[in-house]
């Protein structure tokens, strides 16, 4: 009953040129399908990439938002701006901006309340680091950043959410977590959605694996139970291996 998605994460990646070639290429190889499929690109190619994919099903996302409607913050972007783009999907809390932008759960769950004020669809990112699964403390990281994140949203918002499950060291590591690893926590987290909220809410979130998720290995992650799809950073840049991945 959950399609799933498929969304590529750029990073700084491309400039609007670069972008716009993706496009153009990765429209030619898409066939629409049961699949949800986009790419969250920097804020200076979203308008581009909007009108290159106009007429087709191929989504647009955002990697960052600020939580305030406007002010003097300087460099940021409101989630107005994005609205006025029609861009329907924020990254939220990805582990590089919790490690490099000080992000923490409190400005993360302060950015999902705005994003859904302004019917943006968050892709709230989770996981935990190496140090932290090797101490075995992995399910306690992922359950208080869970926890954090969705401090006083409601059942509604929550059941349109998407959780991506990105174990820091699996990321632009060429280290991917098992298919067992990735599914097992992917599991855990619907169960903390559950306690949280309802069998029915858990039912409904995307919970997606992001790490290293590359053509070779998209299949066995995504046919996971619990695995309702990736976000693909590196693999995503190029159209031919993100089309491999889209149509695992
Ligand atoms: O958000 C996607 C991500 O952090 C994974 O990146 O390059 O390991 O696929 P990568």
């Amino acid at each position: 009953m959950r399609k799933p998605f498929i969304m590529g994460n750029w990073k700084m990646f491309k400039t609007t040129k670069e972008a716009v070639a993706f496009a153009e290429e990765f429209k030619k190889l898409y066939q629409s399908s049961d699949v949800v499929a986009g790419v969250c690109a920097p804020f200076t190619q979203l308008a581009a990439l909007k009108d290159a994919f106009k007429g087709t099903d191929i989504k647009v996302g955002a990697q960052n938002m600020h939580f305030e409607e406007n002010g003097a913050f300087t460099g940021e972007i409101s989630a107005d701006m994005l609205n006025e783009l029609g861009i329907e999907y924020c990254v939220i809390g990805h582990s590089e901006r919790r490690q490099y932008f000080n992000e923490t759960d409190e400005t993360v769950n302060k950015k999902l309340h705005t994003a859904f004020k302004h019917n943006i669809i968050p892709i709230l990112c989770v996981g935990e680091v190496l140090e932290e699964r090797d101490a075995g403390k992995e399910f306690d990281v992922v359950k208080t950043q869970t926890v954090g994140a969705l401090k006083d949203l409601i059942a509604e918002q929550v059941s349109a959410l998407i959780i991506a499950y990105e174990p820091v060291w699996a990321i632009g590591t060429g280290r991917t977590a098992s298919p067992e690893q990735a599914n097992e926590m992917c599991g855990y987290i619907r169960t903390v959605i559950e306690e949280l909220y309802s069998d029915e809410v858990s039912e409904k979130v995307i919970i997606q694996y992001g790490g290293s998720v590359k053509p070779a290995n998209a299949s066995e992650l995504m046919n996971m139970e619990e695995i309702d799809g990736a976000l693909v950073g590196g693999a995503s840049l190029v159209p031919a291996d993100f089309i491999e991945i889209v149509n695992f």
